[in-house]
């Protein structure tokens, strides 16, 4: 068992509270006023986003999961607050890397994801999801480069961890520590989750109560 953070409670109550959905973003145009800090949840189609943000609410319905990818095609916000922290936005973006998709659609989201990332004068920090079955691949890399040029602080987040056995676990968890070492907007450690088990959702909850009130 990790050791209880001063953060952890904060970040229990946090997500313990009602948490909302606003709306969803099909352009920039259409985000809420930039007047709260906000995190967001970033990474391949597939990877475990939306399932990630039910999971931290312990609502299975609240942000909508797929067996397809690409289901998550806008920019989903949802407000929650805690005296500590005061209100923030969580923002589930749609997944990149999905290939399927037409090309045109593909080029204008990465497009409209790109200029949210690099934009947003609110985002506080990128958490960066990781399938743990398969770790950075070449899609995550130029995410990863766009957001240590555009000095967004991110953090990785290693998804579905019920998944590979134990020792191959250890393998992408080592690989990804060598990945993000020489990253300068990256934060060195990475959160290992699995939304099935629970697995870590406390350490990222205080991990995100920690930002806010920290940054
Ligand atoms: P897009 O919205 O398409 O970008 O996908 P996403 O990143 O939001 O992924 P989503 O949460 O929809 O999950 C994709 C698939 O992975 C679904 O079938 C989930 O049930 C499954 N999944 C997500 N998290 C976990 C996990 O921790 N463990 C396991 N075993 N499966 C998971
Ligand atoms: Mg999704």
């Amino acid at each position: 068992m990790a050791e209880e953070t001063p953060y952890e409670e904060t970040g229990r109550l946090l997500f313990a509270r009602e948490v909302d959905f606003v709306l969803g973003a099909a352009e920039l145009t259409q985000l809420p006023d930039a007047d709260r800090p906000e995190i967001c949840f970033a990474g391949r189609s597939n990877a475990g986003k939306s399932s990630l943000i039910n999971a931290l609410t312990g609502r299975k319905d609240l942000a909508r999961t797929s067996n397809t990818p690409g289901r998550t095609q806008q920019l989903n916000y949802f407000s929650t607050a805690h005296p500590d922290t005061g209100p923030l936005y969580i923002v589930d973006l749609p997944g990149y890397g999905f290939a399927k998709a037409p090309v045109a659609e593909v080029e204008r989201w990465q497009g409209v994801l790109r200029a949210y990332l690099r934009g947003r004068a609110t985002l506080r920090r990128a958490y960066v999801l990781v399938d743990s079955r398969h770790g950075i691949k070449a899609v995550d890399e130029e995410i990863l480069k766009m957001l240590d040029v555009a000095a967004v602080s991110y953090q990785i987040v290693l998804t579905k961890a019920d998944k590979p056995k134990s020792v191959a676990l250890e393998t992408v968890i080592q690989a990804t520590r060598k990945a993000i070492a020489k990253r300068p907007a990256a934060f060195p450690e990475m959160i290992v989750t699995s939304s099935e088990t629970g697995e870590g959702v406390a350490a990222l909850r205080a991990a995100i109560a920690r930002v806010i009130i920290e940054s």
